[in-house]
Protein backbone atom coordinates (compact mmCIF):
# COMPACT_ATOMS: atom_id res chain seq x y z
CA UNK A 1 0.00 0.00 0.00
CA UNK A 2 1.09 3.53 -0.94
CA UNK A 3 1.04 6.88 0.53
CA UNK A 4 -1.49 7.93 -1.93
CA UNK A 5 -3.83 5.07 -1.25
CA UNK A 6 -4.07 6.49 2.41
CA UNK A 7 -7.54 8.01 2.35
CA UNK A 8 -6.96 11.84 3.73
CA UNK A 9 -9.45 10.86 6.87
CA UNK A 10 -8.67 7.17 7.72
CA UNK A 11 -11.49 6.35 10.38
CA UNK A 12 -11.57 4.22 13.18
CA UNK A 13 -14.33 1.29 14.28
CA UNK A 14 -15.25 -0.96 16.58
CA UNK A 15 -14.49 -4.58 15.76
CA UNK A 16 -16.13 -7.42 16.40
CA UNK A 17 -13.40 -9.86 17.52
CA UNK A 18 -9.37 -9.25 16.96
CA UNK A 19 -7.46 -12.95 16.46
CA UNK A 20 -4.53 -13.47 16.45
CA UNK A 21 -4.99 -13.63 12.40
CA UNK A 22 -5.42 -9.95 12.78
CA UNK A 23 -2.95 -9.13 14.85
CA UNK A 24 -0.10 -10.74 12.63
CA UNK A 25 -1.74 -9.07 9.51
CA UNK A 26 -1.03 -5.56 11.64
CA UNK A 27 2.26 -6.91 12.71
CA UNK A 28 3.67 -9.71 11.18
CA UNK A 29 4.34 -13.05 12.70
CA UNK A 30 7.64 -11.97 14.31
CA UNK A 31 8.33 -13.71 17.78
CA UNK A 32 8.37 -10.02 19.69
CA UNK A 33 6.21 -7.42 17.56
CA UNK A 34 5.70 -5.19 20.87
CA UNK A 35 9.09 -5.36 22.44
CA UNK A 36 8.36 -6.38 25.70
CA UNK A 37 9.43 -10.08 25.52
CA UNK A 38 12.44 -9.42 27.91
CA UNK A 39 10.02 -8.43 30.56
CA UNK A 40 9.16 -12.13 30.67
CA UNK A 41 5.55 -11.53 31.61
CA UNK A 42 2.23 -12.93 31.49
CA UNK A 43 -0.73 -10.77 29.83
CA UNK A 44 -3.98 -10.40 29.17
CA UNK A 45 -5.99 -10.75 26.14
CA UNK A 46 -8.27 -7.91 25.31
CA UNK A 47 -11.82 -7.62 25.52
CA UNK A 48 -13.08 -4.37 23.24
CA UNK A 49 -11.02 -4.07 20.27
CA UNK A 50 -10.58 -0.62 18.22
CA UNK A 51 -9.31 -0.69 14.66
CA UNK A 52 -8.28 1.01 11.25
CA UNK A 53 -8.98 -0.87 7.42
CA UNK A 54 -7.41 0.57 4.38
CA UNK A 55 -9.00 -1.05 1.52
CA UNK A 56 -9.98 -4.06 3.58
CA UNK A 57 -6.75 -4.48 5.69
CA UNK A 58 -6.28 -4.16 9.04
CA UNK A 59 -3.83 -1.88 9.39
CA UNK A 60 -3.66 -0.49 13.39
CA UNK A 61 -5.29 -1.88 16.40
CA UNK A 62 -5.92 -1.26 19.81
CA UNK A 63 -7.96 -2.93 22.72
CA UNK A 64 -9.44 -2.08 25.83
CA UNK A 65 -9.90 -4.21 29.34
CA UNK A 66 -11.65 -3.36 32.32
CA UNK A 67 -9.37 -3.97 35.12
CA UNK A 68 -9.33 -4.09 39.21
CA UNK A 69 -6.25 -1.71 40.84
CA UNK A 70 -5.96 -0.58 44.21
CA UNK A 71 -4.52 2.84 44.71
CA UNK A 72 -3.24 3.61 48.81
CA UNK A 73 -5.96 0.61 49.54
CA UNK A 74 -8.16 2.02 47.74
CA UNK A 75 -10.29 0.04 45.63
CA UNK A 76 -10.86 0.71 41.80
CA UNK A 77 -11.85 -0.17 38.44
CA UNK A 78 -9.76 1.30 35.56
CA UNK A 79 -9.66 0.90 31.71
CA UNK A 80 -6.30 -0.64 30.52
CA UNK A 81 -5.41 -0.13 26.96
CA UNK A 82 -2.99 -2.20 24.93
CA UNK A 83 -2.35 -4.26 22.10
CA UNK A 84 -1.49 -0.33 20.47
CA UNK A 85 -0.58 -1.39 17.13
CA UNK A 86 -0.05 -0.22 13.59
CA UNK A 87 1.13 -1.34 10.50
CA UNK A 88 5.15 -1.00 10.12
CA UNK A 89 4.96 0.56 6.78
CA UNK A 90 2.01 3.21 7.99
CA UNK A 91 3.76 4.28 10.84
CA UNK A 92 4.39 8.12 11.76
CA UNK A 93 1.03 9.19 10.12
CA UNK A 94 -1.08 9.59 13.04
CA UNK A 95 -2.92 5.56 13.10
CA UNK A 96 -1.95 5.22 16.68
CA UNK A 97 -3.50 8.48 17.81
CA UNK A 98 -6.36 7.74 15.86
CA UNK A 99 -7.02 4.48 17.02
CA UNK A 100 -5.98 4.93 20.66
CA UNK A 101 -8.54 8.60 20.39
CA UNK A 102 -11.10 5.95 19.62
CA UNK A 103 -10.55 3.24 22.55
CA UNK A 104 -10.06 5.94 24.96
CA UNK A 105 -13.54 7.81 23.75
CA UNK A 106 -15.33 4.19 24.36
CA UNK A 107 -13.51 4.10 27.59
CA UNK A 108 -14.94 7.46 28.63
CA UNK A 109 -18.67 4.72 28.67
CA UNK A 110 -17.43 1.54 30.40
CA UNK A 111 -17.61 4.25 34.28
CA UNK A 112 -13.94 3.73 35.16
CA UNK A 113 -12.00 7.54 36.07
CA UNK A 114 -8.76 5.91 34.81
CA UNK A 115 -7.36 4.68 31.63
CA UNK A 116 -3.97 2.69 32.19
CA UNK A 117 -1.37 1.31 30.24
CA UNK A 118 1.59 -0.26 30.00
CA UNK A 119 4.56 0.98 27.71
CA UNK A 120 8.65 0.65 26.51
CA UNK A 121 10.25 3.44 27.88
CA UNK A 122 11.02 4.50 24.45
CA UNK A 123 6.89 5.20 24.07
CA UNK A 124 6.70 7.33 26.77
CA UNK A 125 6.95 10.27 25.07
CA UNK A 126 4.63 9.07 21.94
CA UNK A 127 1.98 8.53 24.91
CA UNK A 128 2.71 11.66 26.68
CA UNK A 129 2.01 13.08 23.23
CA UNK A 130 -1.58 11.65 22.78
CA UNK A 131 -2.33 13.15 26.66
CA UNK A 132 -0.94 10.40 28.92
CA UNK A 133 1.45 10.81 31.87
CA UNK A 134 3.76 8.90 33.76
CA UNK A 135 2.43 7.19 36.70
CA UNK A 136 4.83 8.28 39.48
CA UNK A 137 4.33 5.31 41.76
CA UNK A 138 5.96 1.45 41.00
CA UNK A 139 2.72 -0.97 39.89
CA UNK A 140 2.79 -4.16 41.38
CA UNK A 141 0.84 -6.35 38.95
CA UNK A 142 0.17 -9.80 39.29
CA UNK A 143 2.18 -12.86 38.07
CA UNK A 144 1.95 -16.94 37.81
CA UNK A 145 4.14 -16.70 40.74
CA UNK A 146 2.48 -13.98 42.70
CA UNK A 147 2.55 -10.04 42.25
CA UNK A 148 6.23 -8.46 40.93
CA UNK A 149 7.07 -4.70 40.27
CA UNK A 150 5.94 -4.04 36.40
CA UNK A 151 9.33 -3.79 34.82
CA UNK A 152 7.96 -0.89 32.00
CA UNK A 153 6.58 2.02 32.70
CA UNK A 154 2.93 3.07 33.66
CA UNK A 155 0.85 5.40 32.18
CA UNK A 156 -2.58 7.24 32.51
CA UNK A 157 -5.17 9.08 31.07
CA UNK A 158 -8.05 10.58 32.87
CA UNK A 159 -11.79 9.55 31.18
CA UNK A 160 -13.65 12.17 33.10
CA UNK A 161 -12.41 15.92 33.69
CA UNK A 162 -10.51 16.95 37.08
CA UNK A 163 -9.41 13.80 37.44
CA UNK A 164 -6.22 13.19 38.96
CA UNK A 165 -4.25 9.90 39.80
CA UNK A 166 -4.49 9.74 43.90
CA UNK A 167 -1.07 8.73 46.09
CA UNK A 168 -0.52 5.23 47.57
CA UNK A 169 0.79 2.26 46.39
CA UNK A 170 -0.81 0.65 43.33
CA UNK A 171 -1.49 -2.72 42.67
CA UNK A 172 -3.30 -4.37 39.97
CA UNK A 173 -5.05 -6.95 41.04
CA UNK A 174 -4.79 -8.87 37.71
CA UNK A 175 -2.27 -10.09 35.09
CA UNK A 176 -1.43 -6.45 32.79
CA UNK A 177 -2.91 -5.96 29.88
C1 LIG B 1 4.00 2.55 18.74
C2 LIG B 1 3.17 2.60 17.45
C3 LIG B 1 1.78 2.04 17.72
C4 LIG B 1 3.06 4.10 17.01
O1 LIG B 1 2.23 4.17 15.85
P1 LIG B 1 2.25 5.41 14.84
O2 LIG B 1 1.08 5.28 13.94
O3 LIG B 1 3.59 5.53 14.23
O4 LIG B 1 2.02 6.65 15.84
P2 LIG B 1 1.41 8.07 15.41
O5 LIG B 1 1.90 8.44 14.05
O6 LIG B 1 -0.07 8.07 15.61
O7 LIG B 1 2.07 9.03 16.49
C5 LIG B 1 1.38 9.40 17.65
C6 LIG B 1 1.93 10.75 18.14
O8 LIG B 1 3.17 10.52 18.81
C7 LIG B 1 4.15 11.38 18.26
N1 LIG B 1 5.43 10.69 18.40
C8 LIG B 1 5.87 9.61 17.74
N2 LIG B 1 7.09 9.28 18.16
C9 LIG B 1 7.41 10.16 19.13
C10 LIG B 1 8.54 10.37 19.95
N3 LIG B 1 9.60 9.55 19.90
N4 LIG B 1 8.52 11.40 20.83
C11 LIG B 1 7.46 12.23 20.92
N5 LIG B 1 6.35 12.08 20.16
C12 LIG B 1 6.35 11.08 19.28
C13 LIG B 1 3.72 11.61 16.85
O9 LIG B 1 4.28 12.80 16.31
C14 LIG B 1 2.21 11.74 17.04
O10 LIG B 1 1.88 12.99 17.55
P3 LIG B 1 1.09 14.07 16.63
O11 LIG B 1 -0.15 13.35 16.14
O12 LIG B 1 0.79 15.17 17.56
O13 LIG B 1 2.07 14.41 15.54
C15 LIG B 1 3.88 1.80 16.30
O14 LIG B 1 5.21 2.23 16.19
C16 LIG B 1 3.87 0.29 16.52
O15 LIG B 1 2.91 -0.39 16.15
N6 LIG B 1 4.95 -0.27 17.12
C17 LIG B 1 5.05 -1.73 17.34
C18 LIG B 1 4.08 -2.22 18.40
C19 LIG B 1 4.25 -1.48 19.71
O16 LIG B 1 5.35 -1.32 20.24
N7 LIG B 1 3.12 -1.01 20.26
C20 LIG B 1 3.07 -0.25 21.50
C21 LIG B 1 2.55 -1.09 22.60
S1 LIG B 1 2.49 -0.11 24.12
Amino acid sequence: MTEDLIPASPTATRLARYTPTDQNEILGDGADPFGVADAGLTWLPKEDHFGIRLEGRLVAHAGLLRLPLSIGGLDLEVVGVGGVAVASDLRGRGLARLVVAAAVDHARTMGAQHGLLFCRPALVPLYQRLGWQRVPQDVQVEQPEGPVVMPLRTMWTPLRPGVNWPAGEVRLRSFPM
